[in-house]
């Protein structure tokens, strides 16, 4: 597609990476306020926007969640880091006091704050990229998510889903290949038939692109890089803890 087709939002989205740098400079309150804001009119599951942020600005709170998110410090050194939760306890407020009872617990509901929450925080991504901060949602968090609940009082029904700092970055963005639109774009029915000559196409991208890009170089291709993170990334206390906050029963 010809430049001239994309918008500028558009032409904002396929420039983003995740940003690891940054400058000593905070972020002005009313700037990051009206970004927060501009986020919240994402749709919302049947509007029960189910989801809160965390701002964490105590220094040693975001040092235990540096720490438990496998030591990633700029955690502690970007100037904003906030822990994007999936919310249900406002929903359970508002079933009680309309007298329909409290949550039960339903997974329907879980993914609905889950998906709401996702789709706030892009929102909150694409508005601070637009005025040309940068930040990494941090999953990490989710290696010791008793512990984020712990540090940040969180209660029943709020689950930390993951963590996003946002600052001015250092240098510019350097963006990752996406899979071949072709390989996403399924027409009338789901054709699994095409998956490995996707894979064995966009492996060949990527191992181009780990070889050339600026740091971090490696020889590796977006199979083996997946294959490695997600079978290592099993977290096998996710379930017992969902539902100690209340989530999954049903
Ligand atoms: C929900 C979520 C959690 C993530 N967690 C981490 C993380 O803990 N640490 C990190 O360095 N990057 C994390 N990332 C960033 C991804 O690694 C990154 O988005 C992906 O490699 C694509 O690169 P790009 O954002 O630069 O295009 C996370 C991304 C998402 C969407």
């Amino acid at each position: 597609m010809a430049a001239d087709k994309y918008s500028a939002v558009m032409a904002l989205q396929r420039e983003h990476c995740s940003v690891r740098q940054f400058r000593d400079e905070a972020i002005e309150e009313d700037l990051l306020m009206s970004i927060l804001e501009s986020a919240q009119c994402a749709a919302s599951s049947s509007f029960i926007q189910g989801y809160s942020i965390v701002r964490v600005t105590d220094r040693q709170a975001r040092s235990t969640i540096a720490h438990a998110a496998g030591d990633q410090r700029w955690i502690e050194e970007a100037a904003e880091f906030f822990v994007l939760c999936a919310d249900l306890l406002r929903t359970d407020h508002a079933c009680r006091a309309a007298g329909l009872g409290a949550l039960e617990g339903h997974t329907e509901h879980f993914l609905a704050a889950i998906i709401d929450t996702a789709l706030f925080a892009q929102n909150v991504v694409l508005a601070a990229e637009s005025v040309g901060l940068g930040g990494v949602f941090i999953g990490g968090i989710r290696n010791d998510p008793q512990c984020i609940a712990d540090t940040l009082s969180l209660p029943r029904l709020v689950f930390p889903a993951f963590g996003l700092y946002l600052g001015w970055p250092t240098e510019p963005c350097e963006s990752k290949p996406r899979l071949p639109l072709a390989s996403i774009l399924h027409s009338d029915r789901y054709d699994q038939n095409r998956i490995d000559d996707d894979l064995a196409r966009y492996d060949t991208i990527m191992a181009e692109y780990y070889g050339a890009r600026s740091s971090n170089q490696k020889q590796s291709n977006w199979t083996e890089q997946t294959a490695g993170t997600l079978q290592k990334k099993t977290r096998d206390h996710m379930l017992a803890f969902l539902q100690q906050q209340g989530f999954l029963l049903k």
